[in-house]
């Protein structure tokens, strides 16, 4: 693999891994304020990224590289409400988002075909977790009384993802 396709690579994996620090800073303070649909979902999504570093990280290792893992940033431990931590979910994904994108041209600039294709599943993927995250940013913002929060809660593992 070209240096450049393994930096990026690299620097994916951290995006990933970050993602998933701040999901579970976000299921921690969802938990602490009682908000146990949100805390419990945004838990899955914290497995859901350390699942994509470690797919990133496989490909390296198929390819006889071995992977590098930095330090994390601490994440925030403290979110502006629900609308906070729904704009901080949009937020990240949105930034993975643009460093699958930016993985990919790397990968494409160098011909690096085996790359290229193992990347269009991340590029699908983040389709859908922006659709979540999007959804999620709406739902929040419409649920205007303790009660509608209350039932947005009950059931938004369910709403997001279609499971129970
Ligand atoms: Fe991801
Ligand atoms: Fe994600």
């Amino acid at each position: 693999m070209k240096q450049e396709v393994i930096d990026a690579f690299n620097s994916q994996i951290s995006k990933e891994r970050d993602a998933s620090v701040v999901y579970e800073a976000l299921a921690n303070w969802c938990a602490i304020n009682e908000y146990t649909g949100f805390a419990e979902f945004f838990r899955k999504q914290a497995g859901e990224e350390r699942t994509h570093a470690g797919k990133l990280a496989e490909h390296l290792i198929d390819r006889g590289v071995m992977p590098k893992l930095g330090a994390l940033d601490a994440p925030p431990a403290d979110f502006d409400g629900l609308p906070g931590a729904a704009a901080a979910a949009l937020t990240h994904e949105q930034a993975n988002t643009r460093g699958v994108n930016e993985t990919l041209r790397i990968a494409t600039d160098a011909g690096d075909y085996a790359a290229m294709n193992f990347l269009n599943w991340f590029v699908n993927e983040q389709v859908e977790e922006e659709v979540w995250a999007n959804r999620m940013v709406t739902l929040v913002k419409r649920a205007s009384c303790a009660g509608s929060i209350y039932t947005l809660d009950r059931h938004i593992v369910k709403d997001l993802t279609g499971e129970e």
